[in-house]
């Protein structure tokens, strides 16, 4: 089976292809490279052994996506990666987000209709719960106003994902990702942020290797056990195993609905000064950090209910937070040897 990987040279993209040639899948990467780098396909290659398909090719054109998609007639499926996903770019710049996000599953969807390609795993997050009421939070919990223009694409993409299957056919599993963390066991690829990074794990990792000077803890006044905020870290490998998975029901015909959605956690909250404990042990490194004032937009705390994704998907999370931060800080080291 051939399948497409859009934003297959990204972050959680790029694990993905890695456990879909593992488990015996053909794959054909789409990037436009704005935010990642071709030689992502050669690290892919040395893991694999196998070489995936790559086209630089912008979705949110639709003449783009609409000739990919006549030159491979023999994609069976499609998993959605490629979107912008900066929270705070996304409120300087929202045209820019909306126009991609938005326009990029367009396209997509009117070419698996008219290539009667039906089966698509689409990229969406858990910050389309905004701050539940209820934790752990389960997938029927109510969607909450979006607090940025990126968190509205998610919720939007899911709402045409739902309205265009009973349309056109497509059977779909929406993942909502908890927050991705850690990098792939051979070092060869990881999260490559541009700048400054905004998320906390990349943050920790370029402090301690000496890239920033200090690292801020957005809040120590949450209603935590310790103050800072607390979030659901899983493994990018746990994640990107699961994207398997979910190919594997859909074409086994497993789905109920045409539209499932699945949470994709641990389970389990870890706070920021968690996180920080655990980097410390596994790197041996003393982490220089202070403790700021809160980040705009941020919620306190989330964890998932994984019962829907364990129990119907048969998946789980089999890695741990020491092997999350470990595996970054293996790959920050890595990166360091290639400047
Ligand atoms: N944090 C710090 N210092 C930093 C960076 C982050 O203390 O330098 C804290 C944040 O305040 C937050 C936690 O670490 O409490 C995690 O922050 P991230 O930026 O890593 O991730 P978020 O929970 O903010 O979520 C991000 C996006 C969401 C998306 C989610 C999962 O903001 O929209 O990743 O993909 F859904």
């Amino acid at each position: 089976m051939k399948i497409l990987v859009t934003g297959g040279t990204g972050y959680i993209g790029s694990h993905t292809v890695v456990e879909l040639q593992q488990s015996g899948y053909e794959v054909i990467i789409i990037d436009n490279l704005s935010n990642s780098s071709v030689e992502v396909v050669d690290q892919i290659a040395k893991i694999t052994g196998t070489r995936p398909g790559f086209e630089k090719t912008d979705l949110s054109n639709a003449d783009e996506t609409a000739s990919f998609f006549r030159k491979h007639g023999d994609i069976s499926a499609v998993i959605h990666f490629a979107a912008f996903k900066a929270v705070g770019e996304s409120v300087l710049e929202p045209l820019k987000y909306y126009s991609n996000n938005i326009m990029s599953l367009v396209h997509i969807l009117t070419a698996m209709q008219k290539h009667g390609i039906l089966h698509l795993v689409f990229s969406s997050s858990c910050t389309v719960y905004g701050q539940p009421d209820v934790l752990p939070v389960t997938e029927d919990a109510p969607v909450k106003e979006a607090l940025s223009p990126y968190g509205y694409t998610k919720q939007v993409c899911e709402r045409i994902i739902q309205d265009t299957s009973p349309v056109s056919g497509t059977q779909a599993i929406m993942l909502r990702y908890f927050n991705p963390i850690g990098a792939h066991d051979s070092a060869l690829i990881g999260e490559l942020p541009l700048g400054v990074p905004n998320n906390l794990m990349p943050y920790i990792t370029q402090t301690a290797v000496g890239k920033r000077k200090c690292m801020d803890v957005f809040g120590g006044d949450y209603n935590t056990p310790d103050g800072t905020a607390i979030r659901d870290y899983i493994h990018v490998v746990d994640l990107a195993k699961a994207h398997v998975i979910a190919l594997r029901y859909l074409s086994g015909q497993k789905n109920k609905e045409a539209v499932e959605i699945f949470n994709l956690g641990t389970g389990k909250g870890y706070s920021v000064l968690e996180v920080i404990r655990s980097f410390e042990k596994m790197s041996g490194i003393s982490l220089r950090y202070q403790i700021t004032r809160r980040r705009p937009g941020d919620i306190e705390k989330v964890w998932a209910d994984t019962s829907l994704a364990n129990n119907v998907l048969n998946w789980k999370a089999e890695r741990d937070m020491d092997d999350m931060t470990s595996s970054a800080w293996k790959w920050e080291l890595e990166l360091k040897k290639n400047i």
